[in-house]
């Protein structure tokens, strides 16, 4: 069965900003010159997810996951330069490449085969207008449908996320709903026209421990009921080790690992995902002791190490890294690292 999204070398990057003339005057260099740079954000991303999976994106904030997914969606801002594939198959149809699409043809996918949840849930939602209505909308968009049929299909899906009393808060206003609420009330607007994949960017973090754990368990009986297969992105590889089957690790804009859950929780093998292991608190951990943490700083993306990106901070690092962008190899059955380094200890 061929992948449901297949992303094949997916590079992303950004024109860097004019520099400011007051820095370059203070600097000295009032009529310098300066030569255009690109900022590479995303560099050489390859993944699939299979129908029904659930992949979980996990990196440090500024590693590449919200762009990475903006670009599945095609709502990267003008500037952004793009190049790669990103297959799609939907359903029963030979799979097509996103950024080749027309503007038509990809309105057509987005909100309805293909569906996000926003970083930023609060702002996503129109303050002014019932969220019944903008469920229903969402349905308006993509179907042939009578206002009272779509009102109903927004109840539905309202009551699919487990909302109370669905028909009375229909008619609320964002600002009525808790912010767990208004969560499933997004999950409602990207689940209401049945796609088959969600994208969930954060779906949550802007929540308290026990609504986030209620929003987790929500979206894996979504998943099984609709079976649902989900780009799911977060800096917390806890809470991506809840609803992941399979884990891709990207480190400042680059796949650094990716593998089954437990490849990934067990026998880590790059030595960045092995140390956000080693920072991540569990029932055992002694609380009177600091947590190990990860020495050094994320590099700046007009200081990118041409090599491993993580070089600057890797306990591990030998003279091959800093050549080139090391290459993605298989470690072990379906289990990726990129690392030249561990992957000759390993052989
Ligand atoms: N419009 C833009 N112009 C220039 N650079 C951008 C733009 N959007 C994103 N970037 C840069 O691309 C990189 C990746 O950003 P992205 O938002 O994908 O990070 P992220 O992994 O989602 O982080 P977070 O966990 O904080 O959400 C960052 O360095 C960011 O500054
Ligand atoms: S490639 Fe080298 S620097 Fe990068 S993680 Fe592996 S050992 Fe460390
Ligand atoms: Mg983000």
């Amino acid at each position: 069965m061929p992948a449901l999204l297949d992303v094949r070398h997916l590079n992303i990057s950004f024109p860097a900003q004019a520099p400011n003339p007051a820095a370059l005057r203070a600097a000295g260099q009032p009529g310098a010159a300066v030569p255009t740079q690109t900022l590479p954000a995303v560099r050489d991303l390859s993944f699939s997810i299979a129908p029904g999976e659930v992949l979980g994106l996990v990196g440090e904030s500024g590693s590449g996951k919200s762009i990475t997914a903006l670009a599945i969606m095609r709502l990267l801002p003008p500037q952004a330069r793009v190049s790669g594939e990103i297959f799609f198959t939907q359903n029963g149809n030979a799979p097509r490449d996103l950024p080749t699409l027309d503007d038509d043809a990809m309105r057509q996918l987005r909100g309805s085969r293909i569906a996000m949840i926003f970083q930023e849930p609060m702002t996503a939602l129109n303050p002014v207008m019932r969220v019944g209505d903008q469920i229903a909308e969402a349905v308006v968009a993509h179907n042939s449908i009578s206002k009272s049929d779509a009102w109903q299909r927004a109840v539905d899906a309202m009551n699919d996320v487990a909302i109370p009393e669905a028909v009375r808060r229909a008619r609320d206003y964002p600002h009525q709903l808790s912010g767990g609420m208004r969560q499933r009330i997004m999950i409602a607007m990207a689940i209401v026209n049945r796609p088959q994949l969600l994208i969930a960017d954060e779906p949550t973090t802007a929540l308290d421990v026990t609504i986030q754990a209620q929003i987790l368990d929500l979206l894996a009986e979504l998943r099984t009921k609709f079976g649902l297969a989900m780009l799911f992105i977060s800096h917390d590889l806890a809470v991506v080790s809840q609803i992941a089957d399979r884990v891709a690790v990207m480190y400042s804009g680059s796949l650094v690992e990716l593998g089954e859950r437990r490849d990934i929780f067990q026998a880590p093998a790059h030595p960045y995902t092995r140390g956000l292991l080693h920072a991540v608190p569990d029932l055992k951990t002694d609380r009177a002791r600091p947590l190990q943490t990860i020495e050094g700083t994320v590099p700046a993306l007009h200081h990118m190490p041409p090599g491993c990106a993580f070089e600057p901070r890797c306990e591990f690092r030998a003279p091959e890294c800093m050549r080139a962008l090391p290459a993605l190899v298989e470690v072990a059955a379906g289990h990726w690292a990129r690392c030249p380094v561990v992957n000759s200890q390993a052989s």
